[in-house]
């Protein structure tokens, strides 16, 4: 069997990922560290890992203060606008007043910002610049790498659990996991943790199915970890229930903000007529959020979705009628608009400029299919999701909001834990500039808080060797069993990883507002919901993986379903519609501002396996 070494490495800051945010916190944690020992460990390969492996197009969260374009104030208006009134401002502030060092830190590493002809960056929207950003993440990942230095960056290695203090549950030790490619388990003992580990695609069951079923918006390696370590540790986590159902260009699953905001296109119904104003209206019924301007996002969805759910698509995303305006008839023009057309996708979703070949697309000629998606479970976009963590002393801390500080900054309720980037809740509009800076401000608190606690963690060999049975558990399950059938998937006595993916996805789509429910639950089927996936957590012990890299697909599922119960869990008990077009409680359709202006956190208590429940009041810090 696989694993037979075991190796451990003692460190004093572990950061789990290193995606934008943790690629983020190893360049910040080895500037403050000095000789103590920083460790990263991630899945993949970190020039390439995560949610900006594949390039962007824009950096979607950079204030301009230099330029005089934004304040972090404006920022937090912003923010807390589009998530229908519900941000942690001390929290969205502190991104806002450090991004642009990390945006001019990435220009300087070799990013390519597009310019105007004064030399200021070119601009997409109020918060957005284009990049020519097919290469962001190594631009990114060059510095961190260079900060911790080779021998201790541990890459292939999946983490699926974290260690918490033999002495002291309420403190972090260390986390587990194992090698995909050179068959070692892997025991971290460090008293400092930050979780960089991304948000979820693939809890819900996606649009594209069968042999589609690897393309998601998301990166469909963004496997829901950085909650899926944390809930079952106990860590409170916030606003849960929320979710981004993203916009986007039908199959390749292409973003649309360059082009509502750079190319000023339309997206048009059937008949020809544009929703935000034919569902003008729609929004006097959610003020004062209604009014924003922008409209939220969730707001821009429901006017969409009504269309839709009337008769009214296929809804058209008009980039022929956008391209041909902004060339004006000019052929050089005209050249300039496609390649940036083209390039958009190119940068960032290839997958989207293969569909537009593929079905014969000239984008200057012809409209696109534009659809809702299903819903992702994140932090960083438009979606809030994640720990529920202390904010920055300077805001918090002088007792202005006692619920929000407890000592470091981004340090969730565990000791010496810390989370950035999707993984921290109530935070949203960070996007890849924001969350690297988001792993940035962890960092530095985190040597802080090493600075204050220089002890060991205690760690027995008993806690280890338990989780590492559990974690190894369904290589054995296959090696006890593969012998009762001659078809190896099908085995009355386990499940592989694909099946028990398959069926999270169909009770968070049935039961959870998935795409084919109309994005709809109520209180009953929720509870239904409730009931399957608990019976689906029993089955989960009976996984099955036939190697290393099917192993790590066993993990991931199970922190997929620890994302998909906690979604559940809080779905039901938030007894509004907040975020109409991301989803309806069709028992409270209505936004309840006088009793729901609150995040709604829970915890799961691992002893008692129960979850409790609560609200924590929104605060008025900054606007
Ligand atoms: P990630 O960058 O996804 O990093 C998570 C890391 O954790 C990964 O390296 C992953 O491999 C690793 N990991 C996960 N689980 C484990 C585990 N169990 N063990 C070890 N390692 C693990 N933002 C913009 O600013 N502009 C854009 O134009 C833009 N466009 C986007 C387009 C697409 C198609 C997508 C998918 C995202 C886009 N974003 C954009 C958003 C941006 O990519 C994210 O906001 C940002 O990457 C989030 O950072 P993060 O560190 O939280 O997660
Ligand atoms: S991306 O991150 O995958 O590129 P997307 O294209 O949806 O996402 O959004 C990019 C940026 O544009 C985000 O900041 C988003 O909030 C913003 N955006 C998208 N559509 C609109 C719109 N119609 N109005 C204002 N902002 C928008």
């Amino acid at each position: 069997m696989a694993f037979e070494t075991t190796e451990t490495v003692d460190c004093d800051i572990l950061i789990i990922g290193g995606g934008m945010s943790g690629c983020g916190a190893a360049f910040e944690a080895k500037f403050w560290a000095g000789d103590r020992r920083v460790v990263l460990a991630e899945k993949a390969v970190i020039e390439r890992s995560g949610a900006t492996g594949e390039g962007l197009s824009a950096i979607n969260c950079y204030m301009g203060q230099r330029y005089g374009w934004n304040t972090p104030e404006d920022f937090v208006n912003y923010v807390v606008n589009d998530m229908m009134g519900l941000a942690r401002e001390d929290l969205v502030y502190d991104v806002g007043r450090h991004v642009d060092n990390s945006v001019h830190l990435l220009e300087e590493w070799g990013l390519p910002i597009w310019k105007q002809e004064n030399g200021q960056y070119e601009r997409i929207g109020r918060w957005q610049i284009p990049i020519h950003g097919e290469s962001i993440k190594p631009i990114a990942a060059e510095p961190a790498r260079t900060a911790l230095g080779p021998e201790n960056i541990y890459e292939r290695v999946a983490i699926t659990h974290l260690l918490t203090d033999d002495d002291d549950p309420g403190k972090i030790a260390g986390a587990l996991g194992f090698s995909v490619r050179d068959n070692r388990f892997y025991v971290f003992r460090s008293p400092v943790v930050i979780i960089t580990t991304g948000g979820a695609s693939n809890v819900f069951r996606p649009r594209s199915v069968s042999e589609g079923l690897g393309r998601t918006w998301y990166s469909v390696f963004a496997t829901g970890s950085a909650y899926g370590l944390m809930i079952p540790a106990g860590v409170e986590m916030t606003q849960m229930e929320h979710r981004f159902v993203p916009t986007r260009f039908k199959d390749g699953y292409g973003p649309v903000g360059m082009w509502f905001q750079y190319f000023h296109a339309k997206v048009l119904n059937a008949l020809g007529d544009d929703y935000t104003v034919t569902r003008a209206d729609e929004l006097g019924k959610y003020e004062p959020y209604g009014s924003a301007i922008p409209t939220p996002t969730p707001l821009r969805n429901h006017q969409m979705f009504l269309d839709i759910r009337d008769g009214y698509g296929p809804m058209y995303m008009r980039t022929d009628q956008a391209m041909q305006a902004l060339s004006g008839g000019d052929p050089a023009k005209m050249e300039q608009v496609r390649n940036e057309a083209w390039e958009d996708f190119l940068d960032m979703t290839i997958s989207q400029a293969l569909t537009w070949a593929a079905q014969n697309i000239a984008p200057e000629e012809t409209p696109s299919e534009v659809v809702l998606a299903e819903p992702y479970i994140m932090g960083s976009h438009s979606g809030e999701a994640g720990a529920w963590v202390s904010g920055p002393e300077d805001v918090t801390g002088s007792g202005a909001a006692p619920d929000y500080f407890w000592g470091y900054n981004r340090m969730t309720t565990i000791r010496g834990l810390f989370a950035a980037g999707d993984g921290v809740g109530a935070a949203p509009h960070k996007f890849s500039s924001g969350s690297f800076t988001e792993g940035r401000i962890a960092a530095k608190a985190a040597v802080n808080y090493l600075a204050d606690n220089p002890g060991r963690p205690a760690v027995t060999g008993e806690q280890v060797q338990g989780l590492q049975q559990t974690i190894l558990a369904p290589l054995a399950t296959y090696d006890r069993h593969k012998g009762a059938t001659t078809a190896e998937e099908i085995n009355p006595h386990y499940l592989t990883p694909k099946q028990g993916l398959v069926r999270l996805q169909k009770i968070m789509d049935e039961y959870g507002a998935g795409a084919s429910a109309w994005y709809t639950t109520n209180g009953p089927t929720l509870e239904r919901g409730i009931q399957l996936i608990e019976m689906l957590r029993e089955d989960l012990a009976h996984l099955a993986a036939r190697s290393p890299h099917e192993l790590m697909r066993c993990w991931e599922l199970v922190h997929r379903a620890w994302v998909g119960e906690a979604h559940l869990r809080h779905l039901l008990y938030r007894q509004e519609t907040r975020w109409p077009g991301y989803y309806y409680r069709s028992d409270y359709p209505n936004l309840d501002d006088a009793n729901w202006r609150v995040f709604v956190n829970s915890r799961y208590d691992r002893a008692a396996d129960s979850w409790e429940l609560m609200t924590r009041p929104y605060r008025n810090l900054i606007t």
